[in-house]
């Protein structure tokens, strides 16, 4: 499929993971990829992966927490490829494990800066082009812990997730006259690196799953890259402040 020729897409997070995959997905259907992230190794491999598969994209280093850096990321997207059409808000990290009583301050303030701040600080700065320049789609990346489901010893991530949803709806109601709709995907664990325990393999990894979800597996990277694609495509046009689950059945 094509489905993205002449678009110009941003994702941030994109130089691992599920905002990798994202990316690459993106770029094999005809879409100008800009990659963004605050390690210019990671995004600059990304881009190389990009183009050896004879898709177009450029890096640009950005920290999601930075509302200046982010305004710059907006701003370079439109002068590298004239125009920002489709922004992916991934970046994310987790942090502040154990029980509330004991997670420290600087977690708590580092999870609820990026992954709520980040995807606020975005999306402001996307929806200021956007809505000036006919529109445009954006698909933020929540969780399903948060909305969907808790689990122990996880609050600052979970709540951080759950507001990443409700910010999604909020926006999409404030911004769908605009032309501008906006939808989030809550991906379970995936198959990529923050669904790792520390030290684990990737094998040790597959077993923990087998008994951990209905379909006893990790959703694939491409399968959420897949959920993002759908969202922002045409076929997503009356698709409005939704929050796709993916996440083997977890939260079914
Ligand atoms: N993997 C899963 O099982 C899973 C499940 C549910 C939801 N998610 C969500 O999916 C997203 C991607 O997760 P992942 O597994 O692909 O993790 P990942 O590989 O750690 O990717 C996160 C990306 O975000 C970037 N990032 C972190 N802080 C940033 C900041 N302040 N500014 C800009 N970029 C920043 C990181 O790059 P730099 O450090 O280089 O900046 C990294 O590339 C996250 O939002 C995560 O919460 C993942």
């Amino acid at each position: 499929m094509n489905r993205f020729i002449g678009k110009t897409v941003l994702v941030t997070g994109a130089g691992s993971g599920l905002g990798r995959a994202t990316a690459l997905a993106f770029a094999a259907e005809g879409a100008s990829v800009v990659v963004a992230g605050r390690t210019r190794a990671s995004l600059d491999e990304t881009v190389r992966l990009i183009e050896t598969a004879g898709g177009t994209a450029a890096a640009v280093v950005a920290d999601v927490t930075d509302s200046e850096q982010v305004r710059h990321l907006v701003q370079e997207s439109v002068a590298r490829f004239g125009g920002l059409h489709i922004a992916v808000n991934n970046a994310g990290i987790l942090r502040g494990s154990g029980p509330v009583a004991d997670v420290c301050e600087e977690d708590w303030d580092a999870v609820l800066r990026t992954n709520v701040t980040g995807v606020w600080l975005a999306m402001k700065h996307e929806i200021a082009h956007m809505r000036g320049n006919g529109g445009g789609v954006i698909v933020n990346i929540a969780s399903n812990l948060g909305a969907h489901l808790r689990i122990p010893d996880a609050a600052a991530y979970i709540t951080s997730k759950a507001a990443v949803s409700a910010l999604t709806r909020a926006t999409a109601l404030d911004h769908i006259h605009e032309g501008i709709r906006v939808n989030a995907v809550s991906p379970g664990a995936s198959d990529a690196p923050m669904s790792l325990r520390p030290g684990e393999t990737e094998a040790e990894r597959a077993e923990r799953v087998k008994s951990q979800n209905p379909l006893g597996r990790l959703a694939g990277a491409e399968e959420v890259a897949a959920a993002v694609l759908y969202l922002a495509s045409p076929e997503a046009g009356s698709v409005v402040g939704t929050d796709l689950v993916v996440d083997s059945g977890s939260s079914a």
